[in-house]
């Protein structure tokens, strides 16, 4: 089914459906107008507490699940998972909430009890049960990457930015202390304007082998069909798709750079303002069309911004044994490079990001340099994960009880997640420099477009 007909769907579904008027929706980005901020007052008079719903919840949906129920104003109402392990393990915590195995029924039978929903599944589903939501006036939570399609991106943020919802993409780091310090340096001027970002990650959610012959018998537990959803039909394989595997194969995933290349890359694009890049080159092995490839070095060039040369290069690097050795990438009295990051390389010297929840370091002339952060208005760094991420999903739901505003909403994650996935559509043109035109949002090589959108298969 094309993302047209699912939309139609949705449509369809919402109006045999009462719905919450205007429940989970309050200021969520700059793209708001200004008559929100009476309705996120009228809202936070009547709803006192948001009724959460959780698409996903094994894996990082049950983290989720942790940091979004920790926010004192949430009810967690409905779980949903299609492996019944996790939706029973959810369930024992939350003993209260429904569940269910399909997402399209629990919003036909709970519509009108949800305010807000998460979605922690794995890529391919993160469109079709975020629109469904959002057909349905929710504020939705949704893992990184936005999503497995670069129509589906756009497709979400049309949806949100229409009906005005609270979104945030699921990119906890991006309320961290260090990412959020290294961008307030950038915007400074501490390096100058910025030429060239270096940035890396040593993982390998590629797959080079061959697609795996015959099917093994699918756990009792596991729902396939709903598991597969919108995908294309295939057969169960042990180790090969459930739990995490999904994210090495083009079906389901976006590799590693839609894992760690989403992380890593959001300080520098928020930091720079960037959009959309204009041409991407993905040096990497040829496709076999199953799996993404085990490395990738993937260069994109950007137009420039008020916060980099006239225009702005960009190098990601994946895969074992990365990074190589590059004269960018050298540290001060050949100290070890950590294992990710991100380099940002600017006329007046580099500023290095460890990746995560390391301090931003100054490098000019091959030393360290001091840097005056104390202009900066920032809370003192936690550098404790668990008290850390917690933050991102109460802006959220603090965004839902119009007390506050997302940082991540869908119309800043769905430019960033298409960046990214342009990258990983260069994948399938090995060596090819790929040009992109945002404006008609298609590829210069019209063969490249068919990979921009998928058909939904009906499930
Ligand atoms: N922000 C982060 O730091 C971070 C970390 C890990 C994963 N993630 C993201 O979280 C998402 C899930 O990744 P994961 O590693 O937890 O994967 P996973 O395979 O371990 O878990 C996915 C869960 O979703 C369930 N599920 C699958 N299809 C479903 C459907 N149609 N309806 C309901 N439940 C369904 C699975 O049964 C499983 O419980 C991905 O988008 C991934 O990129 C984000």
């Amino acid at each position: 089914m094309k993302k047209r007909e699912f939309l139609k769907k949705v449509a369809v579904l919402s109006t045999g459906v009462t719905i919450l008027p205007s429940c989970g929706v309050s200021p969520s980005d700059e793209n708001q107008k200004t008559d929100d901020k009476n309705k996120g007052a009228d809202l936070d008079k009547e709803v006192k507490r948001i009724r959460t719903a959780h698409i996903g919840v094994g894996g990082m949906g049950a983290e989720d699940l942790k940091a979004i129920s920790s926010h004192e104003f949430v009810d967690v109402v409905a779980i949903c998972d299609v492996d019944f392990i996790a939706s029973m393990a959810a369930q024992k915590l939350h003993p209260k909430a429904q569940v269910y195995s399909d997402y399209r029924e629990m919003f036909k039978i709970m519509g009108n009890e949800i305010d807000a929903v998460i979605v922690s599944t794995p890529d391919h589903t993160h469109a079709p049960a975020s629109m469904m939501a959002m057909g349905l006036d929710k504020a939705v939570y949704c893992q990184k990457p936005l999503t497995h399609h670069v129509s589906e991106a756009r497709a979400m943020q049309k949806l949100a930015k229409e009906k005005n919802l609270v979104t945030q993409m699921g990119i906890q780091v991006h309320s961290f202390y260090d990412y959020k310090l290294a961008t307030l340096l950038i915007q400074d001027g501490i390096i100058g304007k910025v030429k060239t970002v270096r940035a890396w990650s040593p993982k390998n959610w590629g797959y080079d082998g061959q697609e795996p012959e015959g099917k093994d018998k699918t756990p009792d537990t596991l729902i396939w069909n709903l598991w597969l959803g919108t995908a294309p039909e295939r057969p169960f394989k042990k180790k090969f798709y459930h739990p995490g595997n999904w994210r090495k194969l083009m079906d389901y995933g976006c590799g590693t750079l839609g894992d760690m290349g989403v992380h890593i890359f959001d300080t520098p694009y928020n930091a720079l303002q960037l959009d959309v890049p204009k041409t991407i080159v993905n040096n990497c092995r040829e496709p076999n069309g199953f799996g993404f490839p085990e490395k990738n070095e993937v260069t994109y060039e950007f137009p420039g911004t008020k916060y980099t040369t006239e225009n702005l290069t960009w190098i990601w690097t994946d895969g074992e044994g990365v990074p190589a050795s590059h004269e960018d990438l050298k540290l001060p009295g050949d100290e070890v490079l950590h294992d990710q990051g991100a380099m940002f390389i600017g006329e007046k010297g580099r500023l290095y990001l460890p990746h995560f929840q390391l301090m931003p370091k100054l490098i000019v002339d091959g030393k360290y340099q001091e840097m005056d952060i104390s202009k900066f208005k920032l809370e003192e760094p936690v550098r404790d994960y668990e008290a850390e991420a917690p933050k991102h999903y109460h802006q959220f739901i603090d965004a839902c009880l119009g007390k506050d505003k997302c940082t991540a909403p869908f119309s800043y994650a769905s430019r960033l997640t298409e960046t990214i996935l342009l990258g990983v559509i260069a994948g399938r043109f090995p060596n090819q420099k790929l040009h992109w035109d945002s404006a008609t949002a298609k590829f210069k090589e019209t063969e490249a477009n068919q990979f921009l959108d998928s058909k939904y298969r009906v499930f």
